[in-house]
């Protein structure tokens, strides 16, 4: 299963073609198995969301608990993340739009009572509004109308309440190779295995993902339009390594694993980041 750090974007696909391509890739049953599978490992993938889930965490470190909305959340991994670091801090709800990714999570969540889950879309949210004291949405946007979810995200969040969203970093050495070089490698040497007479399941190849990335400075200006206030940026996996290199070297260099504070800056390290996340705060005023 395609999976984020491998994803490409596809930003002049509709938004037909864009809804096809999301469901096709987290509406199979199989889907919740494989993302979830991607967080262990010593794959690029994991190292992707091991830095990802340290980098939410720290975001979290000032906020006592709360009412807490994980919108997005797939088979649950963020929500068990949170039970086990900051157990009874939360009282957590968690929504997706794939009934399987739900189920997985209730799976993952299962015996701990208090995690109310939902299946719902993003861009309309079953909970009345400023519901929450913090708001979560990571790997989610990429894949929605970014505009729409964020004002989605702002209503249910109280005012002053937190909202940390993620997106891949589209600027990125890595992103960049990935989609501008590596991806299209992959599809040209599917097209000439085919030609080749090579069976269908052999062939190289990447997946149609269905996701739009946007940069650090556009996402500020949306989170501004939806009325949230960003007030921390953090790019987290950075790497100067590039796909297929990647694989070879996460394998060899693990302490990633046990220490992925060196994979997070906010600092001059920060374009090595190939994903970043924004916290924001809702405009206390705003009704
Ligand atoms: C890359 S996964 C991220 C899962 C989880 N947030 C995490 O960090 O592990 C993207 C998830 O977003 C969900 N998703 C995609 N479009 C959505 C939408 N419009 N509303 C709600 N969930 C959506 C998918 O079903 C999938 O579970």
């Amino acid at each position: 299963m395609p999976v984020p750090s491998t994803a490409r974007p596809s930003g002049r696909t509709g938004a037909l073609s864009r809804e096809i391509a999301v469901t096709e890739q987290f509406g199979d049953p199989s889907a919740a198995s494989g993302y979830a599978s991607a967080y262990d490992g010593w794959t690029p993938a994991a190292r992707y969301f091991r830095s990802r889930l340290h980098a939410v965490g720290q975001s979290l470190d000032s906020c006592p608990g709360g009412d807490l909305l994980d919108a997005g959340c797939g088979p649950g991994m963020l929500v068990r993340h949170l039970l086990d670091t900051r157990p009874g801090d939360f009282r957590i709800t968690a929504c997706d739009r794939s009934h399987g990714m739900i189920g997985a999570a209730a799976r993952r969540v299962g015996g701990a009572g208090g995690v109310g889950l939902a299946v719902a879309r993003i861009e309309d949210l079953p909970f009345a509004d400023g519901s929450f004291d913090v708001v979560l949405a990571t790997g989610v946007l990429e894949y929605v109308d970014t505009r729409r979810a964020l004002r989605e995200l702002a209503r249910v969040a109280r005012p002053d309440g937190l909202v940390v969203v993620t997106m891949l970093n589209p600027r990125s050495p890595y992103r960049l190779f990935e989609w501008c070089v590596h991806w299209p490698a992959l599809r040209a040497l599917g097209r000439v295995e085919r030609l080749l007479g090579v069976p269908a399941h052999r062939r190289h190849g990447a997946g149609r993902s269905g996701i739009r990335a946007v940069g650090p400075r556009r996402l500020r200006t949306l989170l501004r339009d939806a009325a949230l206030c960003p007030e921390d940026v953090v790019f987290y996996d950075l790497t100067a390594w590039v796909p297929p290199l990647d694989k070879a070297v996460r394998r060899r260099f693990r302490q990633w694993h046990s220490h992925p504070e060196p994979t997070v800056s906010r600092g001059r390290r920060s374009w090595l980041g190939s994903g970043y996340l924004v916290a924001a705060r809702r405009a206390s005023g705003d009704a």
